[in-house]
């Protein structure tokens, strides 16, 4: 499926992407806030890029949350999945630190070295380039950085787009990112945890 066809697909069934994805309240919190407010401990006000954002889901679980005291810029290429996003941010309870944008994932309109963290939950796959898609992420990633993505654990359906552990590891040690590890975490996804490098070829020299 090309670019416009997988957008255009978000868009039509963002209305429906919560019923259908059913997140579990307890599960989203103790399997994915906790641990990713854990690795960002000590800091106290990171700013956090989440690709691929959809309906909003890790920026409003964040938010929520007392312990996270910093700004998630969230970004998706569907108009519709945002909107569904920014209805939530207007009826629920959460701070306003999030911002909306609307983008390719395979060209970030950021400077390099910008965010303290950067997530791409269950999306990778249905991007145009998964490994261009990572050099992005990387890219804008602060030396020491975090980084969490997905792995899809079926790829049947995908064939050539889904990464595997090995592509997985080799693609993310190309880009300076090392600490890699690969959790199981539900059914059809895994999640791929890395830091960039402190000191990067790129970034080495630079004050
Ligand atoms: C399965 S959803 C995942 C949404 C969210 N991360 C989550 O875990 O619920 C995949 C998302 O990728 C977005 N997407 C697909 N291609 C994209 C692209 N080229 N640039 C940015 N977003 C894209 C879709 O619009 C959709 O919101």
């Amino acid at each position: 499926m090309g670019r416009r066809v997988v957008i255009a697909l978000y868009d039509l069934y963002a209305r429906r992407y919560d019923r259908i994805k059913a997140f579990d309240a307890y599960a989203e919190q103790a399997l994915l806030a906790q641990p990713l407010l854990d690795s960002l401990a000590p800091q106290t006000e990171p700013l956090l890029l989440d690709v691929a954002t959809g309906t909003g889901r890790l920026p409003l679980l964040l938010a929520a949350d007392a312990r996270f005291g910093g700004h998630i810029i969230a970004l998706d290429a569907s108009a519709n999945m945002l909107a569904q996003a920014r209805r939530k941010l207007q009826t629920q309870p959460v701070r306003r630190c999030i911002s909306l944008v609307q983008q390719d994932a395979m060209r970030l309109p950021f400077p390099d070295r910008s965010f303290d963290a950067v997530t791409c939950l269950e999306a990778l796959e249905f991007l145009p380039s998964p490994r261009g898609a990572l050099a992005e992420m990387a890219r804008v990633l602060s030396p020491g950085g975090i980084l969490l993505t997905t792995m899809r654990i079926d790829s049947r359906w995908l064939p050539g787009r889904a990464l595997s552990e090995a592509q997985m590891r080799a693609a993310l040690t190309a880009l300076d990112m090392g600490d890699i590890t690969v959790e199981i975490w539900q059914e059809d996804y895994s999640q791929v945890w890395a830091r960039k490098a402190a000191t990067t070829a790129a970034n080495a020299g630079v004050r």
